[in-house]
């Protein structure tokens, strides 16, 4: 949600370098984008509406030389997405210039006040009184004005800015939203994710709980919130550069729901002992004894990680008898939750930076229960926050609709399962058979995706349809809400997720033969079931495109279309039905011609609540 790349340094290409590292982050916003270098004491800035292409594209040659600029991409929060409002923002006598990611609460209150003294504003957002506070405050002293304004500022940012009377540093402050400063040979990169400069260098530190740091060409000088110094560690990041490229694929999310059997592979590596049929979690840090007392669940989430959530809310409960509530993190967060002892909470997050997620995250802490992360980006809020954190291991996940992030957290939330299963209700030999499913995964997921061929044709045949059921029971209902959410997101298709047993109670009504309604009938318990639920929208003139394992005979019959997947246990089956429902919205979008990597009003990492 809004990303902020900056740069000092040797060099004096700035604003290549950082409208190079913009293009890595815009899935992160894409309403407009902008830059602001310092050449020769002069500020010169070109903001844009639409995506860093657009940006990139007004580019001239003959850039500005310049060894110090910011840049930024928007996800429009308060403000239309226009030029004025678009990022950096200045002070009103143009001398300091700010990019932001996160809200300012009390924008307003500042604002009026600010107006009061004389000071006048260009833009409609709550950014700008941040250049505009700092600018009021300044006497001389950059680092002092800074700590002061933002003394004064509520709600979660992330901020770089720069002074005309500073031209050999950047200051940057990170609060509940996420700064990364990478140090390179006489030279410093700032970005919302260490990815974007991996390029430059792999030597990190990661700003967070209002720090401050005042950032030269060979120094940070870092201060916690109170403006005491502190000494930050760096640490080398563990990402490949090439899996930041999309290869040769024409997307992101195609390249992505492709790395799945190796995604998945990472995800299991070294986590189960076939000897003792249990999954190895040390990452938890938790004894057996600790894991053992452990009474109650609670898990999570938000849009795609909710869907996890469930999932392994089913599986736990079905496995490994605890009670488990799972809960979407911007409900949660607001329902003064009831904790009792021995409750242990899973927060599921790719990023690790959903500020709700994180919120909701801090009230249970607050409230005694112990916090596992699930996440996907090292050194992300989650992962700092968080008692413990599995990570998912899948790399750098780009398009704004999750894929691999969706199958790796089944996978360990399934180890999850398995750990918890082996201490109370599960035989060796179960978790043998449990393991033996799991690593089946990846041979099973390369065979759906051999046939990929057949998913594309039957998505051509219903693109041009607006209305989409998607249907499911017991594990295949949360399958069934993220094949709709895929659909929704990158094809703009309006498709309603329903456990299929509801239907009769409603919506029903609105099934006619313009109606395709996509069926999860994977989940063996609940199969017979969904065979009437099918009879009776087929009666209704529903056109159905089933996705069932191997051998279900009975749905020739019934189904349109029918998408055959490999059988495997009922709690690992949505991972693999996941996988065709990705594909065919992937396919709709990509035959409706949507812009499929960055979908029109979402942004990948949501970090404001
Ligand atoms: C955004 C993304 C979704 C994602 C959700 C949660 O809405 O567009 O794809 O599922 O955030 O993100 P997280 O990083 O917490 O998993």
């Amino acid at each position: 949600m809004c990303g902020i790349f900056g740069y000092i340094g040797r060099r004096p290409e700035a604003v290549k370098l950082v409208v190079d590292g913009l293009k890595l982050l815009d899935y992160r916003g894409y309403d407009s984008a902008g830059y602001v270098a310092l050449s020769e004491g002069k500020f010169i800035s070109v903001k844009k509406v639409g995506k860093v292409a657009e940006l990139e594209a007004s580019l001239s040659d003959l850039l500005t030389p310049s060894n110090i600029a910011i840049a930024h991409t928007r996800w429009a929060t308060h403000g239309k997405p226009t030029e004025i409002n678009a990022h950096p923002h200045f002070d009103d006598q143009s001398s300091l210039t700010v990019v932001h990611n996160g809200i300012i609460e009390n924008h307003d209150a500042i604002r009026e006040m600010l107006q009061k003294k004389g000071i006048i504003f260009s833009s409609e957002t709550d950014s700008e009184v941040i250049p505009q506070l700092i600018g009021y405050y300044y006497k001389g002293d950059l680092l002092k004005a800074v700590q002061k304004a933002v003394g004064k500022l509520k709600g979660a940012f992330a901020i770089v800015l720069m002074h005309k009377n500073h031209p050999d540093e950047l200051i940057c402050v990170a609060r509940e939203c996420p700064l990364a400063i990478g140090i390179g040979k006489e030279e410093m990169f700032i970005a919302s994710d260490a990815h974007a400069f991996l390029t430059h260098t792999k030597k990190v530190i990661y700003l967070h709980s209002s720090e401050i740091a005042v950032i030269k060409r060979e120094t940070i000088e870092a201060f916690d919130g109170n403006a005491v110094p502190i000494t930050k560690e760096s640490e080398d990041l563990d990402i490949d550069v090439e899996k930041i490229s999309k290869g040769h694929f024409p997307h992101y999310m195609l390249k992505e729901i492709y790395e799945q059997p190796q995604s998945v592979s990472n995800a299991l590596l070294s986590r189960y002992s076939d000897e003792y049929g249990t999954a190895i979690l040390d990452e938890l840090g938790m004894t057996d004894e600790e894991l053992y007392k452990i009474q109650r669940i609670i898990i999570l989430g938000c849009g795609t990680s909710f869907h996890a959530g469930l999932l392994g809310g089913y599986m736990l409960e079905e496995r490994a008898r605890i009670p488990v509530q799972v809960e979407i993190s911007s409900e949660f967060r607001y329902k003064n939750p009831i904790i009792q002892e021995n409750t242990l909470a899973i927060a599921i997050s790719q990023s690790g930076e959903t500020a709700d997620t994180i919120a909701a995250m801090r009230e249970l802490r607050e409230k005694g229960a112990k916090i596992i992360g699930i996440c996907n980006v090292q050194g992300s809020t989650l992962a700092r926050e968080a008692n413990a954190s599995l990570f998912l291991r899948a790399g750098p996940e780009i398009g704004v609709a999750s894929t691999k992030a969706f199958t790796s957290q089944l996978i360990l939330l399934a180890l999850i399962t398995l750990r918890f299963a082996r201490m109370r209700t599960m035989s060796q030999k179960e978790g043998k058979d449990f393991i033996n499913a799991l690593t089946c995964l990846p041979t099973q997921i390369r065979s759906i995706l051999d046939h990929a061929d057949l998913i594309e044709k039957i998505a051509n045949k219903y693109a041009s349809y607006e209305n989409f059921f998607f249907l499911g029971r017991r594990f295949m209902y949360p399958t069934a809400m993220e094949g709709a959410l895929k659909l929704k997101e990158i094809a703009y298709v309006n498709a309603n997720a329903y456990p299929a047993g509801e239907m009769k109670h409603g919506p029903i009504a609105l099934v006619d033969d313009k109606c395709i309604i996509v069926a999860f009938c994977s989940d063996s318990v609940t199969y017979p079931k969904i065979l009437n639920d099918l009879m009776e929208l087929k009666a209704r003139n529903g056109k159905i495109i089933a996705i069932a394992p191997e051998g279900s005979r009975e749905l020739f019959s019934i189904a349109d279309d029918i998408i055959i997947i490999p059988r495997t246990i009922d709690e690992l089956t949505p991972l693999l039905a996941a996988l065709p429902a990705q594909h065919f919205a992937y396919c709709v979008a990509k035959k409706r011609g949507t812009e499929i990597d960055k979908p029109r009003n979402l942004a990948k990492s949501v970090t404001v609540g």
